[in-house]
């Protein structure tokens, strides 16, 4: 039988990595949330692949872990619970319905404003899935929630 890691009896895992659930469980959820160095991520299952980000979207800290997950321009993308931006699950880019008037008849097409969402590496191993640790020398829009909601912070709404 299994038992649970207790302190002190546990390798700690090389590079850092962070336990955050069991393969199959997440496979079946489709998502969790864990802690990954105290702050909140959203580990998402998706058409056959995990993606990882930090569950606070980075425009005001809306809970991306409630969000539903829609296909644009065939990438799969977060769309926030709280004023619908868009996310990309990937690579963490906000999108938007650009319009350029020089057009003769103008679309919306939708465009990128950059990497705003942190995103995180996901590793799954001996049917475990882990969340590499953050680089912090690099920074994102969504840091400032992320740490806003840290250790505590409310995951509800
Ligand atoms: Fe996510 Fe505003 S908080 S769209």
């Amino acid at each position: 039988a299994l038992h649970s890691p207790s302190k002190g009896t546990v390798e700690p895992e090389p590079d850092g990595l962070v336990l955050v659930g069991k393969e199959d469980d997440i496979k079946k959820s489709q998502r969790i949330t864990a802690k990954v160095n105290g702050r909140e991520v959203v580990v998402f299952y998706h058409e056959g692949r995990f993606y990882a980000l930090d569950s606070r979207c980075y425009h005001e800290g809306g809970p991306l872990h409630l969000g539903e997950i829609e296909d644009i321009d065939g990438q799969p993308c977060i769309i926030c619970p709280w004023h619908k931006y868009t996310i990309t699950l990937e690579t963490g880019e906000g999108l938007y319905q650009g319009i350029n008037p020089l057009e003769p008849s103008p679309t919306p097409r939708w465009q990128s404003k950059g990497e705003k969402q942190r995103i995180h590496k996901v590793t799954v191993k001996n049917k475990n899935v882990y969340v590499s640790p953050p680089d912090l020398s690099v920074s994102f829009d969504s840091d400032y929630f992320a740490e806003k909601y840290k250790n505590g912070g409310d995951l509800a709404m």
